[in-house]
């Protein structure tokens, strides 16, 4: 593996290989080891995040420097990019001062291929318009598998905004790689409206969704894109797509609940679910797990792809 654009054509036997990875490198974060011997000394990494991140970017940041890595922070605002500065030249100058890797996120679907193919180094998509953002979905389905103990045969349900998210497609084909059953619930205005292609079940009914899932991967409601024609109102989509407790006792169904963050709270998941990490309640959630997931599973990919 040389780039990681997204998990549409990895095969089962990668995602497994990086998995695995993420779990060794998780034992050491928790418990650190003096022999840890670090990989990727010499090995530059730009962060080159034209959208807004905190997850994503910091994580990539603490990989790497777990790694023994040196990463440059940019961002469009402060770069030649705004004096009109094209993506393939700022990529290409980069390039130029040396660079090992790039980690990209833009707000163009395709970004990320159209750069790996103008650089030989090496490219992550840290998440490209609403085509694919790999990394999320692997800590997710790392998240997963550590609690399930295997992703083959768990059904999830990706919930709410999923015609705009590229965590979905990306969740989607990992899961389904992986031998998970998929369903997505959301209003019909956001989901796709073709689904054939990709395996997935629909419900259009958030209680029959909760009763068939093992866990529900809830998605960001994208307010900068999802208004306007899509919803008639905000407290229309939560009452009829918020996940809260009182859905869950109704349906009286135990749910592991995962969000990629950020959130929208009381909109597409309440407080109590947000939060809640313990029993009594119908619901465990994982937000933060994943984000600790998240560190493990970058130095993963930075490992593979970098230090063979
Ligand atoms: N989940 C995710 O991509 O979060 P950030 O936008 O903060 O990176």
């Amino acid at each position: 593996m040389k780039n990681l654009t997204g998990l549409c054509n990895l095969p089962a036997g990668d995602i497994h290989t990086l998995l695995d990875l993420a779990a060794v490198f998780k034992k050491r974060l928790v418990t650190p080891d003096p022999s840890f011997s670090v990989t990727l000394q010499n090995k530059r990494i730009a962060l080159v995040f034209f959208e807004n991140s905190t997850r994503t970017r910091f994580s990539f940041d603490i990989a790497a420097r777990h790694l023994g890595g040196s990463t440059l922070s940019f961002s469009a605002s402060g770069s030649s990019v705004s004096k009109g500065e094209s993506l393939g030249d700022t990529i290409r100058n980069l390039e130029a001062m040396q660079v090992d890797a790039f980690v990209l996120r833009h707000a163009s679907s395709g970004a990320a291929d159209f750069i790996a193919g103008i650089t030989a180094k090496t490219v992550i998509n840290a998440g490209d318009g609403s085509h694919e953002h790999p990394t999320q979905a692997l800590l997710d389905i790392f998240t997963l598998r550590e609690h399930f103990g295997a992703v083959k045969g768990l059904n999830i349900v990706i919930l709410g905004d999923v015609l705009h998210s590229r965590v979905a497609r990306s969740n989607i084909f990992g899961l389904k790689t992986l031998g998970a059953n998929v369903a997505v619930c959301g209003p019909a205005t956001l989901l796709f409206s073709d689904t054939s292609h990709l395996g997935v079940s629909i419900f259009t009914d958030l209680d029959k969704a909760i009763e068939w899932a093992d866990a529900a991967l809830v998605l960001r409601l994208q307010l900068e894109r999802a208004t306007g024609g899509y919803l008639p109102s905000l407290e229309e989509y939560s009452t009829h797509f918020g996940l809260n407790d009182e859905r869950l006792e109704r349906v009286r169904k135990h749910l592991l609940v995962l969000h990629p963050g950020p959130i929208n709270r009381e909109i597409e998941i309440s407080n109590n679910v947000a939060d809640r990490i313990q029993p009594p309640g119908y619901s465990k959630s994982m937000l933060l797990e994943q984000v600790t997931n998240g560190v493990a599973v970058r130095m993963a990919v930075l490992q593979t792809l970098l230090a063979g």
